[in-house]
């Protein structure tokens, strides 16, 4: 039987690093994958995080599974830190990444709104029409990006979500739009949020990125706006970038329901799905995480090095400006600046990014995006270079 099966494609972004690590050509960059690296390009494991595993080895050991939906301490803090004053009635679990908990989501929405279709932002995370295709739930998309200013297609958002049939459910990046970097202001995602409610849909809230923005609390703003007006809401974190836990696969699913009973509801239906899929989620991530936010010395420290993060990230986001400038590279690129979180899109085509690959060992997605975490002092001006080659300055 195993003989019938064919090779499938490589994933967009992850299959690029495996490319990337093909490729023998010592001058290589990888602007692909969304890992933060430092300006030596190495991706170190932060402090803080070392310092909650020193404490973690020398307390107490327990191997026993967690409950199926994780750790009651984590789910306090992550509530704590995504929401300030979390809502009355919740639900949720701690999961396998922000990637394990989308597909709880995707797997909870078929069983229970088997009717829902799931509205993605055109562009998107190519991982999220594939999750929710693997769960069986359809996709369609919303436009978002406005290609002639490199900004929000606002007036076009709010007009696509007034045609939505009620009852469907709407993803939002809850900040650092990822591939655009482009994220609504607070008064946007106001007007975004009235017309979810005034169509009855249910929002999810993809949260990748609290802290790589414009800090901790100002990333959380649309996510807390949504929790504020009341409605019923689901937010995906992930701590694989501002904890820098990737390989940990650390994230959390929080659901705000109207009603104690909704939420008893919710979290058995979520309890069910999670014990079929993983049965419980990995222990290790999620203590570190609560060790780091529970402890005042620990958790400044994590936040220093967030800002550390943060501000390397805006600060390449200029010198790509500038270098693209000094090389002459027709255009205005300035919006690169205006951009939040790891990545910026950069309006290169398809071609443009087969060109950077193949003539100049240059990997970044093939929608353009490319990941500002990557650039550092070293390789920036060659990859201006390059992108002015191709772009044909
Ligand atoms: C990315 O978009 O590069 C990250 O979210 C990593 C991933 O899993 O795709």
């Amino acid at each position: 039987m195993l003989e019938t099966v064919e090779l499938a494609p490589r994933d967009a972004i992850l299959g690029i690093t495996v490319a990337f690590n093909e490729d023998p050509r010592s001058e290589k960059v990888n602007l692909s994958v969304g890992v933060y690296q430092d300006e030596h390009g190495n991706t170190p494991t932060l402090k803080s995080v070392i310092d909650a595993e020193n404490i973690l080895a020398m307390g107490p050991s327990n191997k026993a599974y967690l409950p199926i939906s994780g750790s009651t301490g984590y789910a306090e803090v992550v509530q704590q830190l995504v929401f300030g004053r979390p809502p009355d009635h919740m639900a949720g679990a701690h999961t396998p990444g922000g990637t394990g908990g989308l597909r709880v989501v995707a797997d909870f929405l078929h069983e229970n709104f088997p009717k829902a279709s799931v509205w993605l932002s055109d562009p998107t995370w190519p991982n999220h029409p594939s999750i929710f295709a693997a769960a069986g739930v359809p996709t369609k998309t919303y436009p978002y990006f406005d290609q002639s200013t490199n900004s929000l297609a606002f007036e076009r958002l709010l007009a696509t979500i007034e045609t939505i049939p009620s009852g469907d459910v709407i993803l939002l990046h809850g900040c650092c739009h990822n591939p655009t970097g482009i994220d609504p202001t607070v008064k946007e995602w106001r007007q975004v949020l009235q017309a979810i409610a005034k169509r009855g849909l249910l929002p999810l809230l993809d949260f990748a990125y609290q802290g790589f923005g414009d800090g901790l609390e100002q990333d959380a703003a649309g996510v807390r706006e949504f929790a504020e007006a009341g409605g019923d809401l689901i937010v995906c974190s992930s701590f694989s970038k501002n904890f820098g836990l990737y390989r940990e696969r650390v994230g959390a699913l929080s659901f705000v329901c109207s009603t104690k009973d909704s939420a008893a509801a919710v979290q058995s239906q979520i309890n069910r799905v999670v014990r079929a899929n993983y049965s419980n989620p990995p222990a290790h991530g999620a203590a570190i995480v609560e060790t780091i936010l529970r402890d005042q010395r620990l958790r400044e420290s994590w936040e220093n090095e967030l800002a550390h993060m943060r501000g390397r990230i805006n600060g390449m986001r200029q010198q790509l400006v500038d270098a693209l400038e000094a090389q002459g590279v027709p255009g205005d690129y300035s919006f690169i600046t205006k951009q939040r979180g790891m990545f910026s899109f950069s309006g290169l085509s398809k071609a443009q990014v087969e060109q950077l690959r193949e003539q100049y060992a240059i990997y970044v997605v093939g929608s353009g995006r490319i990941n500002v975490a990557g650039l550092t002092p070293a390789n920036i001006d060659r990859v201006a270079e390059a992108i002015g080659a191709v772009v044909g300055k």
